[in-house]
């Protein structure tokens, strides 16, 4: 998958799309030699790799330095790159020129942002600037504070209408997919056969176009996972036992060994 026709191709084949979502390096080439679709820089970073509590805080810089890693690592994926909180709520100029910058400095093929209706006019502006442009609904991490906490969105028939609603709208501004995190299965599906361009789900059930997961979730890195987090390696107890082996070889004197020593 190496340009948007190929989400589009995908979700009409019935092929689900496969997105990870990284920050450096090394588990960019991972990604890549695993085969995934698509890598996504997500602005999770803040999280993951700052530890902070929210996204809130991760500022263009840290994108384009996660973009750049990534982007050696990977240099033949598709790379999607979130635009941070506040790159793109102030002005429409503003969001191209930082999207631009992004694009440009990373050599990602594309930017991910957050919200409905309230950033068309953004998607529409970026798309017509040549920037490919990932929508992202349902539970927005960029606006934990007015969500009143991270939790599943969706629940009532007002706010199901008004995310379908804004699929649309994202569509039709020229979004090439949409990232629905944290709704109910049925609510994803129905976007999903509503939509032309592909889903792309995270806690959003089975009937998306496609899955997303952060590497460090899967990958089993953190004590404690939210609900849709499938852990596919105990990384941590992994990497601890690895360490354990270190300390133990260091203290006993039996590492390094003849076969790690320069005579
Ligand atoms: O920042 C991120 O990793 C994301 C995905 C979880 C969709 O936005
Ligand atoms: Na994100």
């Amino acid at each position: 998958m190496k340009t948007i026709n190929h989400f589009l191709e995908a979700k009409k084949e019935g092929k689900k799309i496969i997105m990870v979502s990284t920050y450096e390096f090394w588990s960019a080439k991972i990604c890549e030699e695993a085969g995934v679709d698509c890598i996504l820089v997500g602005d999770s970073a803040g999280m993951v790799i700052q530890g902070l509590d929210t996204t809130i805080p991760v500022t263009v810089e840290d994108m384009i330095y996660h973009g750049k890693a990534v982007r050696r690592g990977a240099p033949n994926s598709f790379i999607v790159i979130d635009m941070p909180f506040l790159s793109y709520q102030v002005s429409v100029e503003e969001a191209v020129k930082n999207a631009g910058r992004i694009m440009k400095e990373t050599g990602a093929n594309a930017v991910k942002l957050e919200g409905g209706r309230e950033v068309s006019e953004t998607v529409e502006k970026l798309v017509s600037a040549g920037i490919p442009v990932m929508g992202h609904l349902g539970l927005t991490p960029q606006s934990v504070h007015a969500l009143g906490g991270y939790r599943v969105q969706g629940k009532t028939q007002e706010q199901q209408k008004r995310i379908i609603e804004d699929a649309k709208i994202l569509e039709q501004a020229g979004v090439f997919a949409i990232v629905l995190e944290a709704v109910p299965s049925n609510l994803a599906k129905e976007i999903t056969e509503f939509i032309e361009v592909p889903t792309i789900g995270i806690g959003a059930g089975k009937f998306t176009d496609g899955q997303v997961l952060v590497f460090h979730d899967m990958m089993g890195f953190f004590d404690r996972s939210p609900k849709f987090v499938k852990r596919y390696v105990e990384g941590k107890k992994l990497f601890k036992e690895g360490l354990n082996s270190f300390i133990n070889e260091v203290r006993a004197g039996t590492f390094p060994g003849k076969k790690h020593t320069y005579d």
